[in-house]
């Protein structure tokens, strides 16, 4: 099987989760695209009433034309489930996220979720987290300063840009910093440094969050726990 192969596997295996009555975290990304796809199926085709909350205008849009009912975070009192993907994850089962730019919201939901379940192939796994560039949404007034003072850091920042070289802006429309660092040592204490920094809204270090990972391996889907 092929990455996008085992994409799909882990994202249909992961709507056996989702039972009758839940209001479930929507994630971002070609991993849960898959996900949503089956749940959207079982909606169709079983009458599964369930209340989605989608952590970007992408996956609302899937949603919305699989009819999958929608609510905003700020409407519901609680998430049953948050099913999302992930860039890296490591042996201790710490994340990055927001390789596809939707880390704020991602992570509005999943905090707010009483059980967070990650779906990846198997590429994701590392032993230890910074081989995928760290994510940092940052404002834009003042990002230049931000990046100056991660430049200086050495944390290797770079602005995330579109295709034709301009700058790329979130949901919210803000800017990303990706950091290339290679290796995140200690995960804690970069995330309370990066959260302290002055114009930036959230990073992409998801730490201490997921209580299931579902591992696409070429045998089958493997679950964590
Ligand atoms: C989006 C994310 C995604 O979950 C992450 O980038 C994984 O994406 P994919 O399933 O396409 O590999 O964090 O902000």
């Amino acid at each position: 099987m092929d990455q996008n192969q085992l994409k799909k596997l882990v994202g249909e295996k992961s709507v056996e989760w989702i039972e009758d009555g839940m209001i479930v975290g929507l994630g971002t990304g070609s991993t849960v695209k898959f996900m949503v796809d089956a749940l959207g199926k079982r909606v169709q085709e079983e009458g599964l009433n369930i209340i989605g909350v989608t952590t970007s205008n992408r996956t609302a849009e899937q949603a919305r034309s699989l009819n999958i009912p929608l609510k905003s975070v700020d409407e519901v009192d609680h998430i049953d489930l948050t099913i999302d993907g992930a860039d890296e994850i490591s042996a201790d089962f710490q994340g990055i996220k927001g390789g596809g730019a939707a880390l704020l919201f991602e992570k509005i939901v999943a905090t707010n979720s009483k059980q967070v379940m990650w779906i990846v192939d198997e590429s994701k796994l590392s032993q230890q987290l910074g081989s995928f560039p760290l994510p940092v949404e940052v404002i834009p007034y003042g990002s230049q300063k931000v990046f100056e003072r991660f430049e200086a850091k050495g944390l290797n920042p770079t602005f995330r840009k579109n295709a034709d070289g301009s700058m790329l802006r979130t949901d919210s429309q803000n800017y990303i910093i990706d950091l290339h660092l290679k290796e995140i040592a200690d995960p804690h204490t970069l995330a309370d440094y990066l959260i302290k920094q002055v114009g930036v809204v959230e990073h992409g270090l998801f730490l201490d969050m997921v209580n299931t990972v579902i591992v696409g391996r070429q045998d089958g889907p493997e679950v964590l726990e």
